[in-house]
């Protein structure tokens, strides 16, 4: 769904495309001073909430007609892929997440994942001060054949070790990556949505060195094919945690 078209916004490449100026200025201002009134409220260690501020935001987003122009647009390419690929309709309700991730949060960059989810919008609202460090989104161009259950399943086993490496380790092996050209990294501008399969394009986000990136994501149409793995990696996590005697 990614591939192909080409409008006045464009493919940033082959994966991501980029909708400029779908998120108004003011509106813009309105939610970060809403998340910066709001801190003490939640924390989370992963910097990461679905919660109802996330869906408030994306509501007010959707009163504007830019951004849902675009999201029906994204939208219905999203359930004809789904229709042609996994031969099913998707109706189910989008997840929102609100992300503000800073500098101690080193262990949330480098997770290289694919999402359950066939659509991705990523609506950037806060950048980190510009540099090596600051975020931003990395997109692979290995992709994951969407019904190759097994290969899934040993991708998704890899991943889950890798996550388990150390902070050093795992940049290392990302950055091995970037030098060999087979990421993209996605230059995030506030105001600006970018949009993509992330159930079958493998991504991450660099380490936040200074400030605070905030970030809304919306997930649409669970495909469905992890549900049982993510209830397997759950148990294994859960058995890991036990036997390191974190709970
Ligand atoms: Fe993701």
């Amino acid at each position: 769904m990614n591939q192909g078209v080409t409008t006045e916004n464009g493919l940033i490449n082959e994966f991501v495309r980029e909708f400029v100026g779908v998120v108004p200025a003011e509106l813009l201002v309105n939610i970060n001073a809403s998340i910066a009134s709001a801190r003490h409220e939640w924390q989370p260690p992963d910097g990461r909430r679905a919660s109802a501020s996330a869906r408030q935001f994306a509501d007010a987003l959707r009163q504007h007609d830019a951004f849902s122009a675009m999201e029906a647009q994204v939208c219905a390419a999203a359930r004809l892929w789904i229709r042609q690929t996994l031969g099913r309709e998707a109706n189910d309700a989008p997840v929102h997440v609100l992300r503000c991730v800073g500098s101690r949060m080193a262990a949330q960059s480098y997770l290289r994942h694919f999402d359950s989810h066939v659509l991705t919008v990523l609506i950037p609202l806060q950048c980190a001060p510009d540099g090596d460090q600051n975020g931003d989104l990395i997109v692979h161009m290995r992709r994951c054949e969407p019904l190759a259950p097994l290969i899934h399943l040993f991708t998704k086993a890899w991943l889950f070790f890798e996550h388990g490496l150390p902070f050093g380790l795992r940049r290392a092996l990302v950055n091995s990556g970037l030098s060999m050209r087979h990421c993209r990294r996605i230059r995030c501008v506030p105001g600006n949505a970018y949009v993509f399969n992330g159930f079958v394009t493998l991504h991450h986000n660099l380490h936040v060195a200074n400030g605070e990136r905030r970030s809304l994501i919306i997930h649409y149409y669970d495909a469905g094919l992890e549900a049982r793995l993510r209830t397997m990696l759950r148990a294994v996590r859960h058995m890991r945690d036990r036997l390191a005697g974190y709970s």
